[in-house]
């Protein structure tokens, strides 16, 4: 039977941990040795409000009276100095700072032309600039460490997208723009970087999701994902898991095989593009690509012909339709 994977002498910061999805993360990681910030400023969920210490001090409450060690702290990841101060909160009681869980979300829906800049804004600051004020701070010190574990959330709506959330979308799938590029800054320092798309019953998704079904999405069937990207087992970087209800699975930007059209250094008209619609469209063979230089060089050098393409009659010159 494999060892129960544990988080001994480790110390997490979750975001957003006052409720739903971050305070699930919270329990089962203090539950597993590990010293947890509690970050949670207690607002709405639109974002409005806050102040209010409650959320995060009743998570930490419950992981005191099991046992582990916690401490809350209440501010806002919207800013640089809230994110800094967040991770300063982990080293003033822990001294040092292994996992952070970027989870702190807000919702503004609106359909596109009903989104009003407060609302696009509001959304990009919590989930995107929340995730960079506070990651920004934490990666310093775990490159010093040569040790760190990074979640990003995304969610279905940035990764497939969903009716009335433009902003929402647009947050979270910068999130995994984020992700790609600190996976490559990481990569020397065993910081790995992952990013989770939850489906979970919280009061983000109380009124979209049917009651029945409601009851069987706790947080309790993500966050074993979640756990996992954050342990030291851990190897994987740079990937995007859907976690929800017991199922799991992984996602990824595939790109399909490239077509070269143009002769020389004469380029390509639009009616090139026309003609060479299907094979342009083509996921044949479609590839996982890990940065910008491997994606150059992967479209660069388009797949070999096909067989009977590649052998032409006697002086006849192989055509991209041909192909
Ligand atoms: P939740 O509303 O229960 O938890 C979010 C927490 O973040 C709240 O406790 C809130 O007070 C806190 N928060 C909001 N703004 C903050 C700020 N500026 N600074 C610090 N804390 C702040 O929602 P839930 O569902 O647990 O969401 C957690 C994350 O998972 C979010 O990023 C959300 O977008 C994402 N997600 C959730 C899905 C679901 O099915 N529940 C689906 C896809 C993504």
């Amino acid at each position: 039977e494999m060892d129960k994977i544990n988080f001994n002498d480790r110390v997490a910061v979750i975001t957003g941990a006052g409720g739903g999805l971050g305070r699930t993360y919270a329990l089962e990681l203090a539950s597993r040795g590990c010293k947890v910030v509690v970050n949670d400023l207690g607002g709405a969920r639109d974002g409005s409000g806050g102040g209010s210490a409650s959320p995060a001090d009743n998570v930490v409450e419950e992981i005191k009276q099991m046992g582990g060690e916690a401490v809350a702290n209440y501010d806002n990841v919207a800013t640089p100095e809230g994110g800094a101060a967040i991770i300063q909160s982990a080293i003033d009681a822990f001294g040092r700072v292994d996992i952070v869980i970027n989870n702190a979300g807000i919702l503004r829906d609106k359909s596109f032309l009903k989104m009003e800049p407060e609302n696009w804004n509001a959304v990009m600051a919590v989930h995107l600039h929340g995730a960079y004020n506070v990651t920004k701070p934490a990666f310093s010190i775990m490159k010093q460490q040569g040790f760190g574990r990074i979640i990003m959330t995304t969610s279905a709506a940035g990764l497939y997208g969903n009716f009335g959330q433009t902003n929402y979308s647009s947050a979270k799938m910068a999130l995994v723009g984020f992700m790609n590029t600190l996976k490559l800054e990481g990569g020397k320092y065993n910081i790995k970087v992952n990013t989770v798309a939850p489906l979970a019953a919280s009061r983000l998704t109380e009124d979209i999701m049917p009651p029945e079904i409601f009851a069987k999405m706790k947080p309790e069937f993500v966050s074993p994902m979640v756990l996992y990207l954050c342990s030291e087992d851990c190897k994987e970087t740079g990937q995007i898991f859907n976690a929800g209800m017991g199922y799991f699975n992984r996602a990824a930007v595939m790109t399909g095989p490239s077509v070269q059209l143009g002769e020389g250094d004469t380029p390509p008209t639009l009616e090139d593009i026309a003609d060479n619609w299907e094979a342009i469209n083509s996921m044949e063979g479609a590839k996982e690509l890990n940065d910008l230089n491997s994606a150059m060089f992967d479209m660069l050098s388009p797949p070999a012909p096909a067989a009977e393409a590649a052998a032409p009659a006697a002086g006849g010159e192989i055509k991209p339709a041909d192909i």
